[in-house]
């Protein structure tokens, strides 16, 4: 095969008539207007000037020497060996040339199509060689996104799809297959339902906040209206109207419309989404806007449609995820995305938008209520779309899940608010231990069961306390080891904060590297009230946040989240709902670092724990010293019977 035919000069022809150049075929571009093949080639000279300078090829003119131009599409398919399609989105159009192409054309040239919108089956239709008709759909611009969707026609033979593949791979573009000719194919069937979701919400947000949590906690590089503002608003509306009419079930978002009307066509008329003072001009996009929306609820349809692909053997999860990946720059794939995330979240939150919008759409698809049937809920239970190394193991009152790259150790006493009694310490000390020795867990998560994150100590065990010696054992044997643990984990830590954290609960905290809490959580350190101390907070946190803490120490006062984070025990508030989707994200942060690297980052915060050793060991004996006091039994007393304690100074 040497020779390949592009019909249509304009966004695509000219960008994948460069591709094939570059894989060293000789091409002729066909189209029926004499500038856009001068400007076809212009981009096209510009694009291979711009490689030869980057030293990435040798010589533009080596490359352009293999492309002619014409405008007589009869006189050169005879010579084709592979043909490409990319002219006006108009089935007539499509329709003509086919049959042009049918007549013209060498007896074993396959003809492809790039449509975005006709079925293959139909273009075929044209021809007499329907076995030898095939969708290969490029995304813009060609040369960057190296991905092509090969679509089968009713009538593509095996033999088509094979050679199609071979040729896929011969100019450099990996593929994925869509196996039944359905509206929209793969890549935007998926992008559909997520650009109509943000664009539905935007009934509630901006278009900043959106974007903002897409980018900065998904990790995609573009936000959803960035990338409608790039592509064209009109083109969104185009293609979403095209399948549509084929009978893929999407409602219009009036807005869209309206946009069409008005013009606001994106970045090319300088208004779309947002706007823009030149063509180069990029959004704004605020990192502070991205806990407002959960990115789950904007990927939840295109979770869906994906399912929908899968059950009905149009493409395979491997291409799905590849799909995502490689064509729309998902920073993984997002069947991944769902695992992650839970297939039971997927699913409550599409009936919740089933319920409020009554639109058909978001009625989740029986693959994913089977999942959900089945306990396949992804990372969180072993299994989802894909397998993960999963185990699950009670250390009495504590829950320790291995979820295959993390761990969710999960406080379980609710009816006592996750009080620190001996078997919550000791429990928490050997999960914490399982997932510290664990290679596959890069990050282990506290989070808590109930209302309350954790009350602190057990004040029932406190008041039980006869002796220092009782104290001291407790101390030493029981909440030590765990204080140890956390104190020089290697591993990076995060905490889930859903409500009270007081006392030993606030104080475990400042042993973890990112401090997550709802907008219900409240801290405090009140042991000064009940004739005890909190000896974590007073060194430790001392060290951590300054005299800024020393209020708290000495007043007991309770502080809401906003406050923790103003003194520094919490990184981000998100909402109570969001906390476990938040933690799952800074998984997939921390899980980018090396982990060797990470190691390293935490041996050297732990070094500087160390440095403080003796202050952490006076306040461990300070405590101890209380217990034999009188006003330490009257504190416990006092707390017990709802009472103010009588404070004797003895
Ligand atoms: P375009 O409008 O930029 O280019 C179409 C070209 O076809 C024009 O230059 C026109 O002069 C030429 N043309 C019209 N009738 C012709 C004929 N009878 N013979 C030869 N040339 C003829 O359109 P664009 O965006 O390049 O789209 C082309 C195809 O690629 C469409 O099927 C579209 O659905 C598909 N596509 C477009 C993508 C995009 O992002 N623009 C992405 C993927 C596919």
């Amino acid at each position: 095969m040497k020779n390949v035919l592009v019909v249509g000069a304009g966004t695509m022809g000219h960008g994948i008539a460069e591709v094939c150049a570059l894989a060293g075929y000789n091409v002729t571009i066909v189209d029926i207007n004499e500038n856009i093949l001068a400007n076809a080639v212009a981009r096209i000279t510009w694009s291979l000037k711009k490689l030869e300078e980057k030293k990435k090829i040798k010589s533009a003119d080596e490359v352009l020497q293999r492309i002619e131009t014409s405008q007589n599409l009869e006189e050169v398919a005879s010579k084709a060996d592979f043909v490409i399609e990319a002219v006006i989105e108009k089935t007539e159009v499509k329709h003509e040339v086919f049959k042009t192409l049918d007549e013209k054309c060498k007896e074993e040239c396959i003809l492809s199509t790039n449509t975005s919108t006709i079925p293959i089956t139909d273009i075929a239709k044209a021809t007499k060689r329907e076995d030898k008709v095939v969708g290969l759909h490029f995304f813009n611009p060609p040369t960057l996104i190296r991905l092509v969707e090969i679509i089968k026609g009713e009538k593509t033979s095996d033999e088509t799809v094979n050679a199609t593949k071979k040729f896929a791979e011969s100019i450099g573009m990996d593929y994925v297959m869509v196996e039944k000719d359905v509206p929209g194919f793969l890549i935007n069937r998926i992008n559909i339902r997520v650009f109509v979701e943000a664009i539905r919400l935007l009934e509630n947000f901006k278009p900043e906040e959106i974007d903002s949590a897409i980018r900065y906690r998904a990790g995609l590089p573009m936000g959803i209206f960035e990338v409608v503002d790039f592509t064209g608003v009109d083109t969104v509306y185009n293609v979403l109207k095209e399948v549509n009419k084929r009978g893929f079930n999407v409602e219009m978002p009036p807005i869209l419309e309206k946009m069409v009307e008005e013009n606001a066509l994106g970045m090319k008329t300088g208004k779309g989404f947002y706007t823009y003072k030149s063509f180069y001009d990029r959004a704004k996009i605020p990192k502070k806007y991205a806990y407002n929306v959960n990115p789950l609820q904007i990927l939840a349809p295109g979770i869906n449609e994906a399912a929908w692909l899968l059950r009905n053997g149009i493409a395979t999860k491997e291409d799905i995820d590849k799909a995502t990946v490689k064509g729309m720059a998902y920073p993984k794939g997002i069947l991944r995305f769902a695992d992650s995330y839970g297939i039971g979240k997927v699913v409550d939150i599409l009936k919740s938008r089933k319920s409020k919008t009554k639109l058909e759409e978001y009625v989740p698809d029986p693959l994913l209520e089977e999942m959900q049937k089945e306990g396949k809920l992804g990372k969180k239970s072993g299994e989802g779309f894909y397998k993960y190394n999963f185990e699950r193991i009670d250390f009495g009152p504590v829950r320790y899940e291995k979820r295959h790259d993390y761990a969710l150790i999960t406080m379980r006493r609710p009816e006592k608010l996750n009080a620190l009694n001996e078997e919550m310490w000791v429990g928490l000390n050997q999960a914490f231990k399982r997932a510290e020795d664990d290679e596959d867990v890069r990050v282990a998560i506290l989070a808590a069961e109930g209302r309350a994150f954790c009350a602190g100590d057990d004040i029932a065990v406190m008041g039980s306390w006869k002796d220092l010696k009782d104290g001291t054992d407790f101390f030493e044997k029981i909440a030590l080891p765990l204080v140890n643990t956390l104190a020089y984990y290697e591993k990076p830590l995060i905490s889930l904060v859903n409500g009270n954290a007081f006392g030993g609960g606030m104080e475990l905290n400042l042993f973890f590297d990112v401090v997550i809490a709802s907008e219900k959580a409240t801290f405090s350190v009140p042991e000064g009230l009940i004739g005890a101390m909190p000896p974590i907070a007073s060194s430790f946190g001392y060290m951590l946040f300054g005299r800024k803490i020393a209020r708290y120490l000495l007043t007991g006062e309770i502080m809401d989240a906003e406050e923790a984070k103003e003194l520094g025990v919490v990184d981000l508030i998100v909402p109570h709902e969001m906390l476990e989707e938040v933690a799952i994200e800074f998984v997939d942060k921390i899980s980018l670092l090396a982990p060797l690297s990470a190691r390293a980052i935490k041996r050297s915060i732990n070094a500087v724990r160390d440095s403080i050793k003796t202050s952490m060991d006076i306040a461990a004996r300070e405590i101890e010293l209380l217990i034999p006091t009188k006003d330490f039994a009257e504190g416990m007393r006092a707390f017990v019977s709802k009472r103010r304690p009588e404070w004797s100074g003895r």
